[in-house]
């Protein structure tokens, strides 16, 4: 399945000598090796890696325990079931105590407004937690209980995430931007007994006002006869509490002063609402972690489902710790001195994995952002990666799609030269983007590191490593180690060699998810029943002569033209390689002889119109790259596109659009409502 011989030839990008220098793994036989290692003997290639860690009680049981074949009974994966850990023990005392790194900067806090900035160590970053934990048991939760995490991106969020895997309570983050039907949709899902939120943020020029929005999330869940007790509030915003200023007339210029002059603009209730700093006041700073299962929950991450209704992805301790932690090191080549930076907030997987636990696991520096790619200006991120000498950049392809946009100077005013590595995630890379990203932004210097996973998988699935693995724009390679995935076809066939077709999974990883909270059913149906002893991601792959993998988007996003089977990426891919093009979305659309063909919304750069000849040029481009079978029918201009808050455009609202049916069903992830009546107005009305 993996080549014997490094991969070569036109379009394989190697690594620098410098990026080989000291690498983890140095070439693509080490990776081979220890890839048929893990595959071989996962007990014995991952119980090497758990010793690394503090475990209460070691693992004497079996190491690893599982049914994948739905045929076969219930589904279940246990790793190290019966040894007992604390993850918050293993990311933050270990590191103090054992590793000596107490004065080592956990992060780098930057937030919205440049120049409004602080950090926070390792010792720091304990102490806060202890103090927290404390709280949380003195208001009376325990092992198992849920709570849920509605804040910014600021420190005293993995404050709070972390003190609740210190004590073992369950946590539930709901990304910031969520609406408070959203949330109250969360918390009555999982029961959460607390509310931890915050005062109010800005995002851009934008301001939030969490507070009220987490309060009618509150009022939402009364409505539905559900109580939430005790609603904590972290204060983000005012330089005292009592202070109220007035904005408009005493805000100074300096940027960093913009959240300093706001105050809590929401109604405070004595009975549910509590300051956090005041709950923090006295407490003692030493806790003891609740020694948990390696089995048991560590958070739920709610996702969306195609029916509609979120899924709450279940995650565990010990193969979570053990996962995150490990493809942290080798995926980003991690090491001690590396500055490491993840643009994804931490109410999304990324930010859980790649942000909070694996880094932390790794004893790492990473800066922590908690403004916009755009704000003040479309340098920032480039600016950033100077300032705090960022050597890892982790990033999504929608961002690097909307800053190639303004072109390589905002790039250019800032040296980058700290940076050894980048890598992508969320979606697949067009290779126009990731060329961009590799000339522009890596100076050629830096691989880049296309990670493929999901949010139920925990951590990386198909990805680079810096050194060992030869790219090729576009692809996310081969899998990781412990990885083993397959490609079917409609009836559930292995496909081998050159093949595309539904990527699944064969055996578990240790970050595999193990339910959907309280509904073990769904968990079943969503995964595991389609293939029975599989599990199925629910993306469409492609695997090359050289056994390179290649996602082609969700199956839901693929399409059959004339009996062809075509993936909308690729056809996106093809317009985005037009200068005049900035974005490109694609969806099937029924055609009374092809059965389906393809409606295509672009997004123009700025200076370019939408006229018949560029139309007919997209249509000869998209030609000339897969071919006549994949030549749109329709080509649509969008000024905007629908996309959810984590940068995902939402293709199944651009399919009703393109057939004009009104009724779009559920869109509250949508980011921005307006642009929906706007490619209403634009719709190609005939061929
Ligand atoms: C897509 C994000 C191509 C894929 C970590 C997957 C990708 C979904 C990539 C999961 C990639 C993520 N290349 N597609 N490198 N990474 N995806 O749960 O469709 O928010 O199923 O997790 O994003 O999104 P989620």
């Amino acid at each position: 399945m993996i080549p014997d011989r490094t991969p070569v030839g036109r379009g394989v990008y190697h690594a620098t000598a410098e990026v080989a220098k000291g690498a983890h793994v140095p070439n693509f036989q080490k990776y081979k090796e220890l890839y048929l290692q893990s595959i071989q003997n996962p007990e014995e290639f991952w119980g090497k890696i758990a010793k690394e860690y503090y475990w209460k009680t070691p693992n004497t049981g079996s190491f690893l325990d599982y049914n994948f074949d739905v045929t076969k009974g219930n589904i279940y994966i246990k790793w190290l079931e019966g040894a007992t850990t604390n993850l918050c023990y293993n990311v933050l005392d270990r590191n103090v105590n054992e590793k000596k790194l107490g004065d080592k900067i956990a992060y780098y806090w930057e937030g919205n407004e440049p120049g409004d900035c602080m950090q926070v160590t390792y010792k720091g970053l304990l102490q806060q937690v202890c103090k927290f934990a404390n709280v949380l048991r003195a208001q009376g939760v325990k092992k198992g209980d849920r709570i849920s995490i509605y804040m910014p991106m600021m420190i005293e969020l993995v404050v709070a995430m972390l003190a609740c895997a210190r004590i073992g309570v369950i946590h539930s983050i709901v990304f910031a931007g969520f609406s408070s039907e959203s949330l109250c949709e969360r918390i009555l899902d999982s029961h959460c007994s607390i509310l931890i939120t915050a005062d109010g943020f800005f995002r851009g020029d934008k301001f939030v006002n969490l507070k009220q929005i987490a309060d009618e999330a509150l009022r939402k869940c009364r409505e539905r006869n559900y109580t939430v007790g005790k609603c904590i509030v972290a204060k983000h915003l005012g330089l005292t509490e009592d202070t109220l200023i007035d904005e408009a007339s005493t805000c100074p210029q300096s940027p960093a002063a913009k959240r300093s002059c706001y105050n809590l603009q929401a109604p405070w209730n004595a009975d549910v609402d509590i300051w956090w700093h005041e709950l923090m006041k006295d407490a003692s700073d030493e806790c003891e972690p609740e020694w948990c299962d390696a089995e048991d929950p560590l958070f739920i991450l709610y996702t969306s489902g195609s029916t509609g209704k979120p899924k709450g992805v279940q995650h565990t301790v010990g193969g979570y710790l053990l996962y995150t932690a490990t493809t942290f090191k080798y995926v980003f080549d991690y090491k001690p001195d590396d500055v490491y930076w993840c643009t994804a907030d931490i109410g999304w997987i990324t930010g859980h994995s790649y942000l909070a636990y694996g880094p932390l696991a790794n004893g790492a520096t990473s800066v922590m952002f908690e403004g916009l790619p755009t704000y003040p200006c479309v340098s920032r991120f480039w600016e950033i990666i100077d300032k705090y000498k960022v050597t890892t950049f982790y990033t999504a392809p929608t961002a690097i799609r909307l800053l190639m946009k303004y072109g390589e100077e905002p790039v250019k005013r800032f040296s980058r030269e700290s940076l050894k590595i980048l890598g992508t995630v969320g979606e697949p890379i067009n290779p126009e983007a990731w060329l961009w990203y590799y000339n522009v932004v890596g100076n050629r210097r830096c691989p880049i590191m296309d990670t493929f996973w999901q949010t139920e998988t925990g951590g990386h699935m198909m990805t680079p490593l810096p050194a060992a693995i030869p790219l090729k724009p576009g692809s996310a390679t081969f899998p990781f180690f412990g990885v083993v995935p397959a490609i079917l076809n409609e009836s559930g066939e292995e496909l081998e060699g050159e093949a595309e077709g539904y990527l699944v999974f064969k055996r578990p990883w240790p970050s595999i998810m193990r339910t959907l909270y309280g509904n073990h059913e769904r968990f079943e149906s969503t995964y595991f029943k389609k293939f029975p002893g599989y599990f199925v991601t629910g993306d469409g792959c492609r695997r090359d002569g050289d056994g390179y993998y290649w996602i082609t988007g969700r199956i839901d996003d693929m399409l059959n033209v004339s009996g062809h089977l075509l993936s909308t990426a690729e056809v996106e891919s093809a317009l985005l390689e037009d200068a005049a093009v900035a974005e490109a979305a694609v969806v099937s659309h029924p055609h009374p002889v092809k059965g389906e063909c393809l409606y295509c919304f672009v997004t123009l750069r700025d200076g370019h119109e939408f006229t018949k000849t560029l139309v007919a040029e997209l249509k000869a481009k998209v030609r000339e790259k897969i071919g006549p079978i994949a030549t749109p029918d329709y080509i649509q201009n969008a000024p905007g596109l629908p996309k959810t808050r984590s940068g995902k455009i939402m293709r199944r609202v651009l399919r009703h659009i393109a057939r004009n049916e009104r009724d779009l069903g559920d869109t509250s992830t949508l980011a921005d409502e307006t642009v929906i009546e706007e490619l209403f107005s634009n719709r190609c009305r005939t061929l």
